[in-house]
């Protein structure tokens, strides 16, 4: 059974960490359903699906350079967006100060995103279908054994919720069910680093991660018979999970922001429930 731990309400109690962090690393979801993101009258104009460029799925802040792209504003709509993308990440920063404060000196903020797009217009080949399960890896930006955390805000002026499902079977079995004999193309990690398609190495875990995502979003029985659940993220709250251990859908919603963290699982309260550790002891050698 996932965990749902509902905090509501402002300051957290001392000894939240153990609480927040146990869930999160067990594959639970951590929902704040009444800490709300409020957004200005001009940041408000910003939830408009047409502001988008018709090429990125989101419009996102890279943290290193301070950019904004995804957009086909003006300098002037960008400097509204920047203000309120940077506003989310500091937010969501502070949740996790709050909420997992043993993580905070570990954890490595990478893109925010804003997306003003409503779920089901996405007309998606099935690999970028995040209405199918999956579990988050990253083509392009190896993480090298790295946990993904991640922290949501539904922004829904309409009072809409982000309906996901949330898969119930744990991290193990998944991965046992789609990696199976796992091969490691130690020769394709090279050439694409050397080609500049990947940031970076791509590790075996990498590689790993990215097949799990793929194979089970092109796996039409696993998406139509595995046990979930399904969630209402409510309209002005938070929530965050590890989106690389847990199998998710986004189902139906508008208007969310997004704050990614990569962090080493050395960090983490208990290391061997990291897909790294569970992908390492099911093939017996070092991924990452
Ligand atoms: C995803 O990470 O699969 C998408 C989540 C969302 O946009 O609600
Ligand atoms: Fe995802």
């Amino acid at each position: 059974m996932i965990e749902i731990l509902e905090l509501q309400g402002g300051a957290s109690p001392r000894g939240r960490f153990d609480q927040a962090a146990k869930v999160l690393e067990a594959g639970g979801l951590i929902v704040l359903p009444d800490r709300r993101f409020a957004l200005s009258a001009a940041e408000t104009r910003m939830l408009d699906p047409s502001i988008s460029d018709d090429r990125a799925k989101n419009i996102s802040l890279d943290p290193a350079t301070g950019r904004v792209s995804g957009t086909r504003l003006d300098d002037a709509g960008r400097h509204v967006l920047a203000g309120l993308i940077g506003r989310f990440a500091q937010t969501a920063d502070a949740l996790l100060a709050e909420l997992t404060p043993r993580y905070a000196p570990a954890l490595q903020r990478r893109r925010t995103s804003f997306r003003p797009g409503a779920i089901a217009d996405r007309a998606l080949s099935l690999r970028k279908d995040d209405r199918r399960l999956h579990v988050d890896a990253f083509p392009a930006n190896p993480v090298q054994g790295r946990r993904i955390l991640r922290v949501f805000a539904n922004v829904n002026p309409e009072g809409e919720p982000r309906v996901w499902n949330v898969g119930e079977d744990p991290f193990d079995a998944v991965a046992r069910r789609f990696l199976g004999r796992l091969v490691v193309k130690e020769h394709a990690a090279t050439v694409k680093e050397a080609l500049g398609l990947t940031k970076g190495r791509q590790s075996a875990y990498d590689q790993a991660m990215l097949r799990l995502h793929d194979a089970a979003k092109l796996d039409h029985g696993y998406q139509a018979d595995a046990p979930r659940r399904r969630l209402e993220l409510p309209a002005d709250s938070l929530w965050v999970v590890y989106t690389d251990s847990v199998m998710h859908a986004a189902l139906s919603g508008q208007h969310a922001l997004e704050q990614t963290y990569l962090m080493p699982v050395e960090a983490m309260a208990e290391e061997a429930l990291s897909p790294l550790r569970i992908l390492e002891r099911m093939t017996g050698r070092a991924l990452a």
